[in-house]
Order: C-alpha cells, then sequence, then structure tokens
C-alpha cells in the first residue's frame, strides 16, 4: 500500500486527540499496511538505499528510533548489525517482539531516549522524524546515543511533500492531477488519514532540519532523493513527479 497518503484518502481530523493516542488507535491498520513487506515507498524506493547505507560498512550496533514493528531492525540484523528498536506504539512493538523473539525492543520515545552514551555505532530513523513532535530533544538524546564517529542515516519524507499535506494531490479545474504545497515555511502539526491509519505528522522547512543538525556539530556525509524502481508504473510515475523522500547520513564528530 501506499505511503505517504495519496488523493481521495487524506483529509484533516479536526478532533481533540493526542499524537500518541493517534498512533495507539492506529496500530492496527498500520500492521496490515506494512504486512507484507513494507508499502511501496519503503519496497520500492527507499529500501534498496537504505541498505546500501548499512551494508559493509562495520556498524555493529545500530538503534533504529521509532522502529514500528521492527522491519528495518530486522534487515540489520541480517547484516549482522545488533539493533535496539523504541518506539512509543505499545502494540508495535509487541508485534515487533512477536516477529523477532530474540530482538531488543523497547517501548520509548526520542524525546526521553535511555541509551548509554555512546553506545552506539549508528542511529537510524526511517520516516519517524515527521511523527516526532520535538526534534530539537529528540536530536540532542540521539546524538549523545552515537558513538564519537557514529552515523545518524535518516529517511524523511521531504519538506516540499509535507508542505503539501494533508491534501497536497489534487484536480485542477481542467480534470489534471497536480501537487500543491503551500505555507512552507511555516511548522505545523498536520492530521492525515488513510486506510484506518489516522495520525499527526510534522511539516518542517528543510531548513529546520539543517540548521539543527548543523548547529549540533554533525557533518553531512550523504544526501539522495531516491527514485521509485519496480512496482506498480502508476504509483511509480506519482513518485516521480513530485518529490517525496530524502535519505540523509550525518556524522558525529570524533571517533
Ligand atoms: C511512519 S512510522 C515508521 C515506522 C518504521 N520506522 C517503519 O519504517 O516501518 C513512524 C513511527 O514513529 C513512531 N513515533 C511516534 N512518535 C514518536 C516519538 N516521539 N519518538 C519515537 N518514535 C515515535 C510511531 O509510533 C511509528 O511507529
Amino acid at each position: 500500500m501506499d505511503f505517504p497518503p495519496c488523493i481521495d484518502d487524506v483529509h484533516t481530523r479536526p478532533v481533540n486527540s493526542s499524537a500518541s493516542d493517534a498512533w495507539n488507535e492506529s496500530a492496527l491498520a498500520w500492521l496490515f499496511e506494512v504486512s507484507d513487506g513494507g508499502d511501496y515507498g519503503r519496497k520500492f524506493v527507499l529500501d534498496a538505499p537504505m541498505l546500501d547505507r548499512v551494508r559493509g560498512r562495520d556498524f555493529r550496533t545500530a538503534l533504529d528510533v521509532g522502529c514500528g514493528e521492527g522491519r528495518f531492525c530486522r534487515m540489520m540484523q541480517a547484516e549482522e548489525i545488533a539493533t535496539i528498536g523504541i518506539d512509543p506504539t505499545e502494540a508495535l512493538i509487541d508485534r515487533a517482539r512477536n516477529l523477532d523473539p530474540k530482538g531488543d525492543y523497547r517501548i520509548g520515545r526520542a524525546e526521553t531516549l535511555d541509551v548509554a552514551a555512546g553506545s552506539v555505532d549508528l542511529v537510524v530513523s526511517y520516516l519517524s522524524l515527521i511523527d516526532i513532535p520535538d526534534l530539537a530533544t529528540s536530536t540532542t538524546k540521539i546524538i549523545q546515543a552515537l558513538r564519537p564517529g557514529g552515523t545518524l542515516l535518516i529517511a524523511n519524507l521531504t519538506s516540499f511533500n509535507t508542505a503539501g499535506m494533508p491534501d497536497g494531490w489534487s484536480r485542477g479545474d481542467d480534470g489534471s492531477l497536480g501537487f500543491r504545497i503551500d505555507h512552507y515555511l511555516d511548522e505545523r502539526a498536520i492530521w492525515v488519514s488513510w486506510r484506518g491509519i489516522r495520525i499527526q505528522n510534522w511539516h518542517r522547512p528543510l531548513s529546520t532540519y539543517m540548521k539543527l543538525f548543523l548547529e549540533s556539530g554533525l557533518e553531512l556525509r550523504h544526501f539522495s532523493e531516491p527514485a521509485p524502481i519496480g512496482g506498480d508504473p502508476q504509483k511509480a510515475d506519482r513518485y516521480r513527479r513530485v518529490p517525496y523522500f530524502h535519505i540523509m547520513e550525518w556524522q558525529k564528530s570524533g571517533g
């Protein structure tokens, strides 16, 4: 299935529900969404370049922040990397433990990360930064967990895309499909909903992320906007027309 949401299945959610309630309420629908090895964006856009960046790099320990039901932890373990997955959504951590009983999965938030300082070679955030309300505190915690010289690997929805939420894809007066972005510089939380999942995502301009990471002393080592490879041609076309994802790799000083 598709992530991020497509036209016709996305709307705002004018209810008084917190972001964490929303992930708990959406957990079952999310498990269905990723049950077949991941949705289109993961299977046909992000998985291959993300795995390329962890493979053969001598990473021995990795922390996956916002690991969900643990799919990328399992992929890293197949590359001989020992993983810790953290996520605040209990049902997703339960599922991760069921799928990988020997794995290390913990209920927790990025903002209150409780991992020994300097203990991991690699921190991964796979489509979770847009879900994290307090990015600055989370970044501080992530950098603390990394060993000197360690790597922060991020797959995120681009800010150009989140500026189009919740209804970027829409039809013009002539019926043609286009993607509309607006209020790019205004940070905001946006309720999005598709196929039983209702969650809050954060739109932040790209400069918010770059400024924070640069001012935290991280050095940018890689930036890419991966293209779709294979799968449903109509979905591939959509992922080529509009900026969806980027991958960034940042390095902590020292080591
Ligand atoms: C889009 S899912 C991605 C899950 C997984 N990384 C994957 O690619 O399948 C975003 C995840 O972020 C988690 N999340 C939400 N708020 C968080 C927070 N404050 N700290 C860490 N993770 C959070 C959610 O529970 C959810 O599992």
